[in-house]
């Protein structure tokens, strides 16, 4: 019997967002089962505005090592989905009914934290919905790992790299400041990978002194440079001391772009040494995806063309233990998954010399 599926990628793009849409094609012609697909342009949006293009198989060819998403992404924020739009639009009535006069058998939606919100609120409603975890953070509950976070961790760590041989050169201290939103599974790999000699991520709040000290100690036994891998998100002892509102207040008139720059003029200030910035940023979302991120995409991709065949709904696909799983959306929605700081990897980063600055 002929199937109809929605696709649409939300959220912020990264890398293997087309091999994993390529894997359900793929796994859905090669058993010979007729598919009819309605590609939802730019994420929620073109669900709730009807914008979308009927895609052919042939859309699906030679996309597997293509960064981005053929379909386009924006951010639909789950606060205000309940909230009409500025034309009074119901966005979840306008979803529904989309789906609904297509026709669909189901919605393949492809995204991070925010977008599974989303996706088990279609559920709640009725539509029949399997997901696939895509984020460079990796802070997707329910699988241990996301799509596109090696291939991040490859550019992150590359950055480093480039830095390493500029810092042994000039004697500074350089911060790269490393993406991963709240948590810190990226800055923490692509640290180790590159040889970080300070790690700052937001689940250990650092203090300055420890970092200057750590400095200092590099210093004294004769290595010129120091290399701090800091996370976006990375956080000080006295900040995660404040309320909420109080901190988003800090950050409001913080006179610096961001917290790698306030480090570094503390730094500074304290050890009278030349600090250097580097952000890499959206360049770590970018470009070809990494051959794991092929196989992985394109595995969770089938797993997921499978359970549209045998019409089992209301399931993200992810891994455990190395073996592609069903997670119930229900307990993937609303839930970060973040480091912790007593994991094994943490304490054999500190065997290793690395500083977490706390
Ligand atoms: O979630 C992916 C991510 O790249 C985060 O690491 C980062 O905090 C955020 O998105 C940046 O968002 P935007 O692309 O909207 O600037």
């Amino acid at each position: 019997m002929m199937k109809k599926i929605g696709m649409l990628t939300s959220g912020g793009d990264c890398q293997a967002l087309n091999a994993a849409m390529r894997g359900v094609v793929k796994t859905i012609l090669n058993a010979s089962q007729e598919v009819e697909i309605y590609g939802f342009i730019n994420g929620y949006r073109g669900l709730i505005y009807g914008d979308y293009r009927m895609l052919s198989h042939s859309d699906f060819s030679g996309i597997l090592t293509k960064g981005g998403t053929i379909l386009g992404s924006s951010r639909t924020p789950f606060k205000t989905i309940r909230e009409p739009d500025e034309n009074g639009l119901d966005k979840v009535e306008a979803m529904k009914h989309n789906y609904y006069k297509l026709n669909l058998d189901c919605l393949v939606i492809l995204g991070g934290n925010g977008t599974h919100k989303t996706a088990n609120l279609l559920r709640e409603e009725g539509l029949n919905i399997v997901t696939l975890p895509k984020t460079i953070d990796n802070d997707l509950w329910g699988t241990d790992m996301t799509f596109g976070f090696q291939s991040a961790v490859d550019i992150a760590t590359s950055a480093i790299d480039c830095i390493h041989t500029t810092a042994a050169s000039h004697g500074r201290v350089f911060i790269v400041e490393i993406m991963g939103h709240k948590v810190g599974w990226l800055p923490l790999n692509a640290g180790m990978a590159g040889g970080a000699d300070i790690i700052l991520i937001p689940e250990i709040p650092y203090d300055i002194e420890k970092i200057v000290k750590a400095i200092e100690h590099r210093h004294q036994r004769g290595s010129q440079f120091t290399i701090l891998a800091v996370a976006e998100g990375a956080i000080s002892k006295k900040d995660a001391g404040l309320s909420k509102k109080d901190y988003k207040e800090k950050l409001k008139n913080s006179p610096y772009p961001s917290v790698s720059y306030e480090i570094a003029a503390q730094i500074q200030e304290r050890t009278g040494q030349d600090v250097r910035v580097t952000v890499p940023g959206h360049t770590q979302r970018g470009g070809s995806p990494c051959p794991y991120d092929r196989v992985f995409a394109s595995r969770l991709g089938s797993e997921a063309g499978k359970l549209i065949m045998k019409g089992e709904y209301g399931f993200m696909v992810g891994i455990r233990n190395r073996e592609i799983v069903k997670v119930p959306l229900e307990e993937v929605a609303g839930k970060l998954k973040t480091l912790d700081p007593d994991a094994s990897i943490i304490k054999e980063a500190k065997m290793l010399g690395i500083s977490f600055g706390d």
